[in-house]
């Protein structure tokens, strides 16, 4: 009942009138005027206007079930919303929910995380407040070796939003850091369970750099975060309706075709260093050339001096810019 009334007072910046909220929920008076109390307990500050109704003024920054589902307008991607206050990893917890049978589209949600987990075995710190920490379960009908390819995809729908909601030039760092004026804002891990022929699940998960003030010493040349570049204080909730209303565009264009036929374009467009030189660092083979973007399976081709055309699949290789981390 509360996230109902908080949706409909989130759709619209007029009044909503009581009887309006009790008709549409067959609830009494009283019931909406309790809810409307929790609502500011919680730090929403709602005006009441007698014969006109209910209208938010201001919500506190909290990225809770019913404050992204007030913003989203998606068919199925967050539909299914599970938030934690504190939890070990948002992946695991998706994916423990992936086991239970939670539906395609699930999103787990945490303000804070006490084992964050990063690529390569390595770790990633969220804490209150600062971030954002999420992670959505999906099913998808494709052969396992297309999974790779959903990590590309969340790297657009993140980087689209970012520019939409916070007015940054994000671009993407192959394969899939969101990057703002060179340093990196966002991170996402993709995890899988499969069979060899078939997918039980993937587990995307993306953190990102909201309000980050100041990262440890050894991050600060490559880390950033969205407050450092706006000075702003993102409305987190809000972007991570924009993130999955991006996914799931970019989703369907993706299971369309199996591949990113449909997507090259649009994440060539957000490929930092396009055009320009790159280190490609493969474990016994080191070269330099000119990234041309990536082909229909996300592999980044690059131009060697010699004129061939090498096609990186992401796996153990890092790509560097040679002026630094991009
Ligand atoms: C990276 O190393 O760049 C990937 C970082 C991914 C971090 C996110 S935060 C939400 C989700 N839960 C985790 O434990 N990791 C991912």
């Amino acid at each position: 009942m509360k996230s109902k009334v908080l949706e409909a007072l989130g759709r619209t910046d007029q009044y909503v009138s009581g009887q309006e909220l009790c008709e549409k929920f067959q609830v009494s008076r009283t019931a909406v005027w309790k809810v409307i109390n929790q609502l500011k307990e919680e730090g929403y500050e709602i005006e009441s206007v007698p014969r006109r109704g209910y209208r938010i003024l201001r919500r506190p920054d909290v990225i809770t079930a019913e404050e992204v589902k007030s913003r989203l307008r998606t068919q199925w991607a967050g539909r299914e919303i599970c938030y934690y206050e504190t939890i070990g990893s948002t992946n695991n917890e998706a994916k423990r929910l992936g086991e239970q049978g939670m539906p395609h589209g699930t999103l787990v949600l945490a303000e804070q995380q006490e084992s964050g987990k990063g690529r390569r075995g390595r770790g990633w710190v969220t804490l209150r407040g600062s971030a954002i920490a999420m992670s959505l379960l999906l099913r998808p009908q494709l052969p396992p070796p297309c999974a790779s390819m959903v990590t590309l995809v969340m790297g657009i729908a993140v980087a689209e939003a970012c520019r939409e909601c916070c007015g940054v030039d994000a671009k993407i760092k192959w394969p899939n850091d969101v990057v703002v004026d060179g340093k990196k804002i966002c991170g996402i891990l993709t995890e899988m369970s499969s069979e060899i022929d078939y997918i039980n699940y993937v587990v995307i998960g993306a953190g990102i750099n909201t309000n980050v003030e100041n990262f440890p010493p050894e991050l600060q040349k490559t880390a950033g975060s969205l407050h450092q570049m706006t000075g702003g204080r993102p409305d987190r909730a809000a972007l991570i309706a924009a993130c999955l209303e991006k996914f799931e565009q970019c989703y369907e264009k993706f299971t369309a075709r199996q591949d990113l036929s449909l997507l090259m374009e649009e994440y060539n467009t957000l490929l930092a260093g396009k055009d320009g030189i790159v280190q490609v660092l493969e474990p016994g083979n080191e070269y330099r050339g000119i990234s041309e973007g990536i082909n229909r399976l996300g592999e980044l081709q690059v131009r060697r001096e010699n004129g061939t055309v090498e096609s990186v699949y992401a796996g153990e290789v890092s790509v560097r810019g040679i002026y630094g981390y991009v």
